[in-house]
């Protein structure tokens, strides 16, 4: 039997060029490349040039992976873009990147689940092709975080960065087994006690400012891992697969620590771990499609692998994919 399933034909990202480096950071703010490192695994992160905007990171990276599809931006009929730091208010950051590809058909919105986002954004993509409304999606993750940081707050403007990363998501019949390729399952939560644990303390209806990142990182902390372990095994028990069926675990990336010690928590081998936090930072919804397209452009992810995503903020909010690329 066959079964329509969102397949990933296609991954790109895009970095801006810029580097800032932990000991550039602590020229400017009470702050250490050792603390930085031994507390988060981060060396380095990019931050967009000035005037360079979320939808255009966001177009450069659905350019790469539309390349690496081999397929034209005029298939494309939806367009979900996974941001928190969209260019303006509204539009949607979607549509300039619709119009900058040139697309004037189908849909295009922006999805709001801060560091979940991407997850949130598999899942919606998925379930509008599953439906049959819609065939080929740019499901894409970007953000300037940078723009919303404090950058007189040492503990968080060091833990940031900017970036892109975009799938081409495809319905596709595939074998209803375990080699039937594309999207299992993706488990989405969300809990608002915690919403005031991370949050932007301005927005266009309660200042009308944008703000600037809060956080209570040890408390961001103290969940993170039970959460994550508890949406992972979701994915597992609805699927019947197991840690020890995952070829590649590819988290958000916001703390080499979290990471570990989720990895350590659900029995998943070091080496099975895409990381790079190290040179990314945490790019919020970007941080996921950057990993994969490194994974993918280095040929550690190859066809027919089982690939576990998973990522956990702001809200709280929370989530987890299998996918059999
Ligand atoms: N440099 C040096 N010292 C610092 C820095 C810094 N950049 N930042 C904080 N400190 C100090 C603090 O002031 C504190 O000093 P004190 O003990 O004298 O008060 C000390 O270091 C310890 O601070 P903690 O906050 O307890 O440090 P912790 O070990 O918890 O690490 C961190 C902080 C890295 C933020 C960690 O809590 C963390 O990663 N939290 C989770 C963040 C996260 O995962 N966010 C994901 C979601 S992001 C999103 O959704 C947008």
């Amino acid at each position: 039997m066959s079964v329509r399933r969102s397949v990933i034909v296609g991954c790109g990202s895009y970095l801006p060029s810029r580097v800032l480096t932990n000991d550039e950071l602590a020229s400017k703010v009470d702050t250490s490349d050792e603390w930085i490192v031994q507390r988060t695994g981060i060396h380095e992160r990019r931050i967009a040039a000035p005037g360079e905007l979320t939808s255009h990171m966001a177009t450069q990276a659905a350019r790469a992976a539309l390349a690496h599809a081999t397929v034209d931006a005029q298939s494309i009929d939806l367009i979900v873009l996974a941001t928190s730091t969209p260019d303006n208010t509204f539009p949607a950051s979607a549509v300039s990147v619709q119009a900058e590809l040139g697309i004037v058909h189908g849909a295009a919105f922006d999805l709001q689940a801060v560091c979940s986002g991407f997850v949130y954004g598999l899942a919606t993509a998925d379930g509008l092709i599953k439906s049959g409304a819609f065939s080929r999606a740019l499901v894409i993750g970007a953000e300037t975080f940078s723009r919303i940081l404090d950058w007189t707050d040492r503990s968080t403007c060091v833990l940031f960065g900017d970036g892109a990363g975009a799938v081409v998501l495809e319905g596709q019949m595939e074998p209803d087994n375990r080699e039937g390729r594309g999207i299992l399952t993706v488990r989405l939560r969300s809990d608002g006690r915690y919403k005031s644990k991370l949050y932007v303390d301005g927005g266009p209806s309660s200042t009308g400012t944008v703000g600037h990142l809060r956080m209570e990182g040890r408390e961001v902390f103290r969940h993170a891992v039970a959460m994550i372990s508890d949406v992972v095994e979701e994915a597992f028990t609805t699927t019947g697969y197991t840690a020890k069926d995952v070829d590649w675990f590819i988290p958000h990336q916001a703390n080499k620590r979290i990471i570990d010690g989720s990895a350590h928590k659900l029995g998943i081998s070091p080496e099975k771990i895409v990381m790079t936090v190290d040179r990314h930072g945490n790019t919020s919804a970007a941080s996921i499609p950057l990993a994969i397209a490194d994974a993918v452009a280095d040929r550690r992810i190859k066809r027919g692998d089982l690939l576990l995503l998973e990522a956990m903020g702001g809200g709280f909010t929370w989530g987890a994919a299998l996918v059999r690329w």
